[in-house]
Parts: C-alpha cells; structure tokens; sequence
C-alpha cells in the first residue's frame, strides 16, 4: 500500500478538498481500493465521508497513536492507496504523520502570503526525508501569479503540472459528499482532478523505476 499525505501549515490551502478528490479519482480510475484518514480534529475529511452515499472510497478512523499500526493492517487488508489528512500546523504529532507517507502533497494557494509559508512544510518534509511535491490549488484563471507562484515553488522542489483552480463546484460537490468527479464528470475542474492524480501516480511509477534502474547499475 502506498501511503499519501496532504500537509501544508496553511488552513484553507486545499487538502481537506484534495484529500477526497484525489481518493475519488483514483477509484474511479480503478486504481483502487483506496482508505481515507482524517487526522485533523477539526475532522471535515470524516463529516464529508459521513455524508457520502457512496461506499468507496474507504475511511478508517485512527488516533495518531494508533497510525503505523493501522496502516499496516489496512495494506494487509488490501487497500492499494491510504489518503491522509493533517491539520493546518506544523507540530510533532504531523512529523509523525508525514514519516508514514510514501509521498507529501503539498497543496499551496498562489498568493505571497501562502509562498512564503512554504518553506517550514517543506523543511518538515525533508527533515524526515519523504518525497513530496507541490500542488497549486485555488488559482485564478490566467493570473500571472500562478505563473510567478509555480516558478518560485519550484526552486523549491516539484511542482504537480495539473493546476487546481478556484471554482465554487469544488466546494458545492462537497456539500452532499461527493466531489466535481461526481457532480461533473466531463467539466473542467473534474479533468484538472483526474490529471492531478495521474501525475501523482507517476510518481510512484518514476520511483520504482528509479529503483530498478539502481538495482541494474549495482549489479
Ligand atoms: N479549488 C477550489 N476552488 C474553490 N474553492 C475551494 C477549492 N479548494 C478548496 N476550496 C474551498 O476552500 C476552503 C478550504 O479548503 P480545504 O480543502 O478545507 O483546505 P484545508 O483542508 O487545507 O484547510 C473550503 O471552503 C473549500 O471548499
Ligand atoms: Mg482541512
């Protein structure tokens, strides 16, 4: 099972909505099954999924303590991808978190003010030395900030070349439990979804072949 975290300090960046959008989108890509974490007491990923018709994708409550053990018993159980949500801080109990993950996303807003908070999630990410990349969430169409934002982030590290845009389907398709994938399958913000995870998703291909190609070099 590979486990994805959504951190970022910023509240409002985008994680809660990218948490279950990106689970959503790997189902319905049929990469599944997939399980949904909410570790943000504030719990808006578990009141979504509390909502939601749908039995897929999964969710399984778990206390921080509780975390490597479940994610164990959830990979045993045959879920492919664990989704996990943060809070909006950089405390210890997400350094626990982020050191679970097999990948960080980053979601960040392109405004100065979300930028330049950029740097402590990323110093956390490193720190516990996961691979992470940025995804721009919220943007203005045609704004010349999210030109100047992706090219600032990414002297930073990666940055996902799907941009999320700000459009109120994003939240109303929340509202009922579901996600724009649902609500609107064939419009815009469900396309940009849909290739957001797909770049995700390479980068665990990218990774393996990384891997492989190491283990050709070494003998
Ligand atoms: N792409 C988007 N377009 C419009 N509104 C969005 C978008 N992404 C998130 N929102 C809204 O912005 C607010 C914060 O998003 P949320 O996912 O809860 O952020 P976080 O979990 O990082 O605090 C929510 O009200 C959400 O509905
Ligand atoms: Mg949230």
């Amino acid at each position: 099972m590979k486990t994805i975290v959504l951190a970022s300090q910023k509240g409002g960046a985008g994680k809660t909505t990218l948490a279950a959008h990106l689970a959503v989108a790997a189902e319905k890509a049929g990469d599944g099954p997939c399980v949904l974490i909410d570790t943000d007491p504030q719990a808006s990923l578990a009141a979504w999924w509390n909502v939601r018709e749908e039995e897929l994708p999964s969710f399984a409550p778990a206390t921080l303590k509780e975390l490597p053990g479940k994610l164990e018993a959830l990979a045993k159980a045959g879920f492919v991808y664990a989704f996990i949500d943060t809070p909006p801080a950089i405390t210890e109990s997400i350094r626990t978190v982020v050191a679970q993950a097999d990948f960080v996303i980053i979601p960040t807003r392109p405004s100065p003010h979300d930028l330049r908070a950029v740097g402590r999630t990323v110093e956390l990410a490193a720190d516990v030395g996961r691979p992470f990349a940025f995804a721009v969430t919220q943007a203005k169409s045609n704004s010349r900030l999210t030109v100047q934002a992706m090219a600032a982030l990414s002297e930073h590290g990666v940055v996902a070349g799907a941009i999320v845009h700000d459009r109120v389907d994003y939240a109303a398709s929340m509202i009922d439990g579901r996600t724009v994938l649902e609500t609107g399958p064939r419009g815009r913000s469900a396309g940009e979804v849909i290739e957001l995870w797909a770049f995700v998703k390479s980068r665990f291909i990218d990774s393996k072949k990384a891997r492989n190609q190491k283990g050709t070099q070494n003998g």
